[in-house]
């Protein structure tokens, strides 16, 4: 399955509302894709001295065996501060190198005022390419999101367009890798 991580923990966040836009794209697309939503993982309950653990909080266990498990991760970034929040960034810090990221297809959509998150999206790109992710090339960044959603859509269907180009795409990329074994779920079983 699929996962559609919803960049940030700050609730009634417009990076949820994209993320449910994004779940409904994929249901088109004949895929269920499920939303691993920030602020259900009790990200306050895990302390630095659980990095590398396998002993984490239930929700942050569950969260990251889903990631673990993922033949593909769409991750849905706000821009905080001309990056990535830092919720996102420490909820990754405690994912495994290399059994989480490595050979993992990744897309990436970005949201935000001007520039539509697309300095956190390269930062990310950053993060994931260091791990040897495999990620998607076509980004979607969702520019002037303050008044580009309302009532859960997006009001430009062009933003709409992009959205559905990215998942139709991505779907054949990660099952592209998956066809020659590439992919990290592939990878992580012999033969
Ligand atoms: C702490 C914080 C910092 C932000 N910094 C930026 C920023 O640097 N650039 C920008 O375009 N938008 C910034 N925003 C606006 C968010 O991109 C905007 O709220 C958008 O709705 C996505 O975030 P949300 O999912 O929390 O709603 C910031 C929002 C918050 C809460």
């Amino acid at each position: 399955m699929k996962y559609i991580i919803s960049g940030t923990n700050r609730p009634g966040s417009r990076t949820l509302a994209v993320s449910r836009i994004i779940q409904g794209i994929w249901a088109t697309l004949g895929e269920r894709v499920e939303i691993i939503d920030l602020c259900d993982v009790e990200l306050g309950n895990v302390t630095g001295s659980e990095y590398g653990s396998e002993n984490l909080p239930p929700k942050m266990r569950s969260a990251i065996d889903k990631v673990n498990s993922a033949d593909g991760l769409i991750v849905v970034c706000p821009e905080y501060n001309g990056s990535m929040p830092g919720a996102l960034k420490y909820f990754i810090d405690f994912w495994k190198y290399p059994l989480t990221f490595e050979s993992r297809p990744i897309a990436l959509v970005g949201l935000g005022g001007r520039f539509g998150g697309l300095r956190p999206v390269e930062h990310l790109q950053g993060v994931f390419g260091y791990r040897n992710a495999y990620i998607f090339p076509i980004r979607v960044f969702l520019t002037d999101i303050f008044t580009g959603l309302k009532d859960g859509e997006l009001q430009d269907p062009r933003l709409s367009a992009l959205l559905e180009a990215q998942a139709g795409g991505f779907q054949k990329f990660a099952r592209a890798l998956r066809s020659e074994k590439l992919d990290a779920n592939s990878m992580a079983k012999p033969g």
